[in-house]
């Protein structure tokens, strides 16, 4: 394989996981969070969403959240918004970055965000002005970008299509998102193989869900691709509320744990996150889907038995 000697990880696990837990995370817990996972190393995270409150009721928070973590030098602290006014709120609360959201099929664009595809890009627009005004990065996601739940197969075509029109608004980077955990490691290859090869100058990173086990094996073909920034979520918290059968992301200690094992480094104290992976277990208050937190480590040991110490012993 040809590794790269480092890449990045993107926390979305208070975003994408705690919009969608079954009781609303208190504020104080959230930014507990936020502040563990910084001291953790984690180079970016997605703090929140500026959203409708009535559409995600567990962000409607947002606004306090960021006002009260503590900024740690180096790290990016990153919002998602749907339109301007999400925009605006996240620029006045201080985000560092802007991360928006938009679905590469008619149907989930509807549901997540009660717009067509092309009412979202008008939208967009005024994100990137904002944006702009603002000096602060946008960075533009594409839900359901290797297959949709209504609809099922993206073709690549109407993908490059979207992302032409976003990089022309002045995207810094395109985050393509497995939405539901239908895309495989062929078809994330050959996606960013062919996006990247068009819009060299622009960040790609990526953005899976674990639904069908493949989120590790698709972030490994995206590496693979030259893809160097890759979302993920503590414990595998995460899924969509206007996504059936969307679970959690990629999990963070899994996926650094892979990354590690490998030899490619992330940044991350990989200790330290499986302390925060539980403390979120204890804070949701139910098992989380990560393997780490039950197997361990790669280099954790059992004793070795006392008949077979015995045979060893008499060697
Ligand atoms: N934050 C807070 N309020 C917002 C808002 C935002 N980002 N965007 C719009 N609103 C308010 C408007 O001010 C307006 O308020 P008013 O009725 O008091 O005037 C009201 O919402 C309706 O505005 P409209 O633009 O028609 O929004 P909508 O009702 O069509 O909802 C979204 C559109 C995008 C705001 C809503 O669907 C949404 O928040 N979706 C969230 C999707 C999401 O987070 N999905 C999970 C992540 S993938
Ligand atoms: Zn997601």
């Amino acid at each position: 394989m040809r590794l790269p000697t480092r890449v990045s990880i993107c926390e979305v696990g208070t975003r994408d996981g705690f919009q969608i837990e079954p009781d609303f995370v208190p504020t104080e817990r959230k930014i507990e969070v936020v502040d563990l996972l910084a001291a953790c190393g984690v180079s970016r995270i997605e703090v929140t969403s500026f959203v409708h409150p009535k559409a995600v009721p567990h962000l409607r928070d947002a606004e306090e959240v960021m006002a009260r973590i503590a900024r740690r030098p180096g790290t990016v602290y990153a919002a998602l918004v749907p339109n301007e006014k999400g925009a605006s709120r996240a620029v006045e609360a201080g985000v560092d970055e802007v991360r928006t959201v938009l679905s590469a099929s008619e149907s989930h664009n509807l549901a997540n965000v009660n717009m067509t595809i092309a009412e979202s890009l008008e939208r967009m627009r005024g994100v990137a002005e904002v944006a702009a005004r603002a000096r602060l990065p946008m960075i533009a996601g594409i839900s359901t970008a290797f297959g949709c739940p209504f609809e099922g197969p993206v073709p690549l075509a109407s993908l490059e299509s979207l992302v032409g029109r976003l990089a022309d608004l002045g995207a810094r980077g395109i985050n393509l998102a497995d939405t539901t955990g239908m895309a495989n490691p062929a078809q994330v290859f050959r996606a960013f193989e062919r996006l990247a090869a068009r819009w060299p100058d622009l960040e790609w990173s990526l953005h899976t869900h674990d639904t069908r086990a493949m989120a590790i094996s698709n972030v490994l073909a995206a590496m693979e691709a030259g893809v160097r920034q890759f979302d993920a979520s503590i414990g595998g918290l995460g899924g969509c509320p206007f996504a059936p059968g969307a679970t959690g992301n990629v999990c963070t200690e899994d996926l650094v744990h892979c990354l590690h094992e490998m030899g490619v480094e992330t940044g991350i104290d990989l200790d330290r996150l499986l302390e925060v992976s539980r403390r979120v277990e204890f804070i949701v208050g139910h098992p989380l889907p990560g393997r780490l937190i039950r197997a361990g480590k790669s280099d954790r040991r059992s004793p070795v038995p006392e008949a077979v110490r015995r045979r060893l012993a008499a060697r």
